[in-house]
């Protein structure tokens, strides 16, 4: 594996196969494995699951890994192209990105959207153009449109709780959130979900419908598992026997870019926050799932977050399970 950037790259037999590897893994340690292997990891915004647990990772098989951010004491960084470097960034994104991964055998990447133009988000644009400047075994951390680790444990954290694929109902809900969040995670679950052959209901207000392009790729994957894919902003009827609800805050889609625009209609929706009368008619044991960090008390309660129906604690630690499978298949040979 050279590329880890998409869970549509993969057929559902390769996806299968990666997970039970993640979980053999993780039951039979291999400290070994990656002697004398190097992750770089080059992160253009903050993180704390996808930082540690990739570290943890190639410590667990026995590599090693080094971290590149904006926030350390490197040269400001200079992304934009034709410009004259005369203030104060000191070195170009296109020398960092293939000096960074001349150190390591693979590097990750988190660059998120910049949110300035729907259809280059869409197009993942500013993750292709870093993509380029490297010819190392290259993993999606989080781009603009795609959170392929965070999905690939999700997936796994699901299997573990012997969530069922098909017929499984999943809910992907929009949730309150006081920032206009980017869309990687909702488009990557909305997808993860229906390649899971699961019954995907995306439960959003007015105003926060899933780009079409996100919702078509999600559909193409439901056909191929056997699954379905459906919108509504009715909670009660997205919630009807529900197994798992996914909750998520992100950008209106109608104002993408324009702050005002979008706070103008999330100003009104301080009630979509995850509590217990949401679980009216869902299954008794329905779980509740988020990709951390969640804001306490904004996008969901604490006696859910506290309670037996949260699994988000799970999903962190899948990431590192999930991940060490990755790069097991990338690094090992
Ligand atoms: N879920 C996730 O990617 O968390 P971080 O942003 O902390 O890495």
């Amino acid at each position: 594996m050279r590329l880890f950037d998409d869970l549509a790259d993969f057929s559902l037999a390769e996806l299968d196969s990666l997970i039970e590897l993640a979980g053999h893994l993780d039951r039979n340690p291999e400290p070994r494995a990656l002697e004398g292997k190097v992750l770089s990891l080059l992160f253009l915004n903050p993180s704390l699951r996808t930082l540690a647990s990739f570290q943890a990772a190639m410590v667990r098989l026995g590599g090693g890994s080094f971290v590149i951010s904006p926030e350390m004491s490197i040269h400001g960084l200079e992304s934009r192209d034709g410009i004259v470097m005369d203030g104060a960034a000191a070195e170009h994104i296109r020398e960092a990105v293939p000096v960074i991964a001349s150190y390591g055998d693979a590097i990750g990447v988190r660059a998120f959207a910049e949110r300035d133009n729907l259809e280059d988000d869409l197009a993942d644009r500013r993750f292709r153009e870093l993509a380029a400047l490297t010819d190392v075994p290259l993993i999606n951390m989080e781009s603009a449109i795609n959170h392929p680790c965070q999905s690939l444990a999700d997936w796994k954290t699901m299997d573990d709780l012997a969530m069922p694929k098909q017929g499984g109902r999943f809910v992907l809900s929009w949730a309150y959130h006081p920032l206009a969040l980017p869309l990687a995670v909702p488009a990557a679950t909305v997808h993860m979900a229906a390649l899971r052959g699961m019954d995907v209901t995306v439960l959003r207000p007015d105003g926060f419908e899933l780009p079409e392009a996100v919702m078509d790729k999600a559909r193409a994957a439901a056909e191929l598992s056997g699954g379905s894919v459906s919108e509504t902003d009715d909670r009660r009827e997205a919630m009807d026997g529900a197994h798992v609800i996914y909750a998520k805050s992100w950008s209106s889609t109608r104002h993408y870019g324009d702050q005002l625009g979008d706070q103008g209609l999330r100003q009104e929706l301080v009630d979509w926050c995850v509590d217990e009368p949401w679980f009216e008619n869902a299954k008794p044991d329905c779980r509740f799932m988020h990709c951390l960090p969640v804001r306490r008390g904004v996008v969901v309660a604490d006696r859910i977050l506290d309670g037996p129906r949260s699994v988000v604690i799970e999903e962190a630690r899948n990431r590192m399970v999930a991940q060490m499978a990755v790069l097991y298949r990338m690094l090992k040979g």
